[in-house]
């Protein structure tokens, strides 16, 4: 017993280590907990049998307390720091493409079936609801659907009280609703996608809608949830994320501090996102003196740490470049207003290898995924949209 509480005391304190050691970022680098559970081994947490509910707990937490504080104006800035980036409308075009494919489903299920049940996880304000009804609204019209079908369930889920009642409000100003709004129940609730979808029926949704959301889980329980409460036959799952692996070591994360507390040398930040995209590193790199102690409190050792993103692909390296662009410019639009980012830095991005391998172990089969481009540079697999059935063997 002693020893158990000893370990989770050594994990807790090298948390706030962490945590501590980094709170000069203009964007806090949050819990390490944050970070997909797959890369807790190389943070130097082991998952075992004993600790993993008090690990999965105090990462739910420390997601919780992002989202509950959030509000209109940190969007706002945040946006604007991601067209900066050049990432800009990356969002809106992963809203767009759901939209489209989920429209295309629903279009069949209300031509099969006379109705139609959707949940949309991590609704945020609405959008992605919002572009699967303005693209639904279109095939009915050039299908001439008219009225002849029976009713559509919309369940929008969203843990901020503040973006649940106006994601509500986006649904029902939608032309859909204008439409079709006498057929159409919408409903809202306000909870994180793991105890909402404890609250429905198995197998009573058609499609799961999702964008920039389902990375908010560490450990992707919820796909096991979300997989039951789809229907088991024809139900799809169709998602837009952001899938990259900058915190999938120290080795990686080094880098991103290293270029944070430097914002004011474009120079150094350059030769970084450089090293990222192809591991070439200018000679003149200097190293700062927070990134040395992040370094130093990790055990790693600079003349061989070699480039810690030699496994990956091409794609995945250019979307680690891409994260990294957009979390500098999230670091400069704070430290210009001489403020701190209430958004944190570590967040449960996977590659798309890795979020396939999650699907399939919850029982999805993964039919097609589609990476978003963007006119301003290369971003790989930064942003892809997923289309996912329920495999049928189960
Ligand atoms: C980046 S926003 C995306 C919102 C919207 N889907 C869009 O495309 O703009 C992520 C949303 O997920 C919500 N969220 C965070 N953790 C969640 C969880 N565990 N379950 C459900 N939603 C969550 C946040 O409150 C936030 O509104």
């Amino acid at each position: 017993m002693i020893s158990k509480i000893s370990k989770l005391e050594s994990i807790q304190k090298r948390i706030n280590d962490v945590e501590e050691m980094t709170s000069w970022s203009p964007v806090p680098l949050g819990s390490i907990l944050r970070a997909p559970a797959y890369s807790y081994d190389a943070w130097g947490i082991s998952i075992t049998s004993e600790n993993s509910t008090w690990l999965y707990v105090r990462s739910s937490v420390a997601y919780m307390t992002e989202w509950g504080k959030t509000d209109q104006r940190l969007n706002d800035l945040v946006s604007k720091a991601a067209e900066e980036a050049g990432l800009g409308d990356v969002n809106a075009l992963l809203n767009r493409s759901v939209g489209s494919s989920a429209a295309a489903f629903l279009l069949d299920t209300i031509q099969r079936k006379g109705h139609f049940a959707m949940i949309d996880i991590g609704a945020g304000t609405g959008p992605t609801s919002l572009a699967t009804l303005d693209a639904l609204n279109e095939l009915m019209l050039a299908n001439k659907q008219g009225k002849n079908w029976d009713y559509g369930k919309i369940i929008l889920v969203e843990p901020s009280k503040d973006r649940i009642s106006r994601a509500i409000e986006t649904v029902e100003k939608s032309a859909f609703y204008a439409n079709y709004g006498k057929r159409t129940q919408v409903k809202g609730i306000l909870k994180m996608e793991i105890s909402a979808l404890k609250l429905l029926k198995r197998g009573s949704i058609d499609v799961a809608i999702s964008n920039a959301a389902i990375h908010h889980n560490a450990f992707n329980y919820h796909l096991k949830a979300l997989h039951s409460a789809i229907e088991r036959k024809t139900g799809q799952f169709i998602s837009g994320d952001w899938h990259d692996s900058m915190w999938h070591s120290p080795e990686r994360a080094y880098w991103m501090i290293a270029a944070m507390s430097r914002l004011n040398d474009q120079e150094k930040i350059d030769a970084i996102l450089g090293f990222i995209k192809n591991g070439k590193m200018s000679e003149s790199y200097k190293e700062s003196r927070e990134a040395k102690e992040f370094r130093e409190y990790f055990g790693i050792d600079i003349e061989h740490m070699g480039d810690p993103f030699s496994q990956l692909s091409v794609r995945e390296r250019k979307a680690n470049a891409g994260i990294f662009r957009f979390w500098i410019s999230v670091g400069k639009a704070f430290s210009d207003r001489n403020e701190k980012s209430p958004i944190f830095m570590i967040e449960a991005h996977e590659p798309v290898s890795k979020r396939v391998e999650n699907l399939n172990a919850a029982g999805f089969d993964v039919l097609r995924h589609e990476e978003i481009s963007i006119k301003e540079g290369e971003i790989g697999e930064l942003a892809t949209v997923m289309r996912a059935t329920m495999r049928q063997a189960d």
